[in-house]
């Protein structure tokens, strides 16, 4: 049996990628190849994704993401032996080019279309480079989710938790906007948290010790710009102060909210060997927020596991992956071609 190749494509939001990963004989995976094109300098004069441009710039780049990446990984459209692109949720603009891409690609090779769930994609993406049996918890963190899902089998999800308002690292660019830093917010944030006083501002943990699962982060945007409004003009040290001691509130908060589905996990599944927790999306980049949610897991005996950062921001690796599992598990991808995107799924 030779090795099974599957090609990805991922259109969602603001990068567009492409890559093909195989599964060999004893159901190893390889990356061959994992191709992203970022459009951050086409939305940062905006401050944010603009959905017209970035589908438009999906439109300008897709075909030649496709070709660098099937040439990086030596292989043909020919050899594939299956296409996966993500159908949703995501920007509407960029979801169709990105299917209807595939279904060409389908179409005219011949070859199933596997239209894919992009949180699925994060999900199943640490399976692609470590060993982790199901069932296990996924926190993922982006700009635009924020949730804690369940993770059965391949295509059985529970979703145990979501943001009630804004998604955490919308939270840590608006919290960047207010303080006048560059987009993408998030990294400059943790920059700028490095100099600064945690304990200056004492900002709020929202939901914290409250039963249900889910999160909220607009209360604490709110209070940041209060902070912020009460001592301006704000200097260099104000800046750092105030990501600082944001960036610990935002910890806190994860692990008391992390901590409830962690409990009802061990609860569900007392016999799971290594109960794990895989973290996702872009977030995940913050080390501050990485060493708090290692930290609740050491404390509740988890095992916790953050993908390459590759891996764990948008990429179509993730999205070839998911296909590669369809495939593999014997999930036939029927009325594929027929599957409408979905901004919403
Ligand atoms: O997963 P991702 O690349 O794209 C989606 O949103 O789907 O995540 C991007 C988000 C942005 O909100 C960005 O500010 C945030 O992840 N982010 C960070 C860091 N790097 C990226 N947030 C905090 N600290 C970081 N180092
Ligand atoms: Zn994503």
């Amino acid at each position: 049996k030779p090795t099974r190749l599957m090609l990805g494509i991922e259109t969602s939001c603001d990068e567009t990628a492409a890559s093909v990963v195989a599964l060999d004989v004893d159901g190893r995976p390889e990356i061959l190849s994992n191709v992203v094109l970022s459009q951050i300098e086409e939305h940062a004069a905006f401050g944010g994704v603009v959905p017209e441009i970035a589908a438009r710039a999906h439109v300008e780049a897709l075909d030649g993401i496709i070709e660098a990446a099937l040439q990086e990984s030596g292989k043909d459209l020919a050899e594939m032996e299956g296409i996966a692109a993500t159908a949703g949720p995501g920007l509407i603009g960029g979801l169709i080019v990105g299917l209807m891409t595939g279904k060409a690609l389908a179409s005219v090779s011949g070859k199933p279309l596997y239209p894919v769930n992009h949180l699925e994609g994060h999900a199943l993406a640490a399976r692609l480079v470590d060993d982790v049996a199901f069932p296990y918890l996924v926190l993922l963190v982006s700009g635009g989710h924020t949730q804690i899902i369940l993770v059965r089998g391949v295509g059985d999800y529970e979703r145990w938790a979501s943001t009630i308002d804004d998604a955490l690292g919308e939270a840590f660019d608006k919290t960047a906007k207010l303080l006048g830093l560059p987009y993408p917010g998030g990294p400059n944030v943790e920059k700028a948290a490095l100099a600064g006083d945690a304990s200056r501002f004492d900002f709020p943990r929202p939901l914290k010790g409250e039963a249900r699962p889910d999160f909220s982060f607009s209360g604490l945007k709110t209070a940041v710009r209060q902070a912020a409004t009460a001592i301006a003009p704000l200097t260099e040290k104000d800046i750092a102060d105030i990501c600082a001691s944001f960036q610990v509130a935002v910890g806190e908060t994860l692990q008391d909210r992390v901590a409830r589905s962690l409990t009802r996990f061990r609860g569900m599944f007392p016999g799971q060997q290594t109960p794990t927790l895989v973290v996702a999306g872009g977030v995940a980049a913050n080390r501050a927020i990485r060493a708090a949610l290692e930290l609740v897991c050491e404390r509740n005996g988890f095992r916790f596991l953050a993908p390459p950062m590759k891996l764990c921001t948008d990429n179509a690796a993730m999205i070839a992956w998911a296909g590669l599992e369809r495939l593999r598990a014997g999930i036939e991808p029927d009325e594929a071609m027929h599957f409408a995107p979905r901004s919403r799924w």
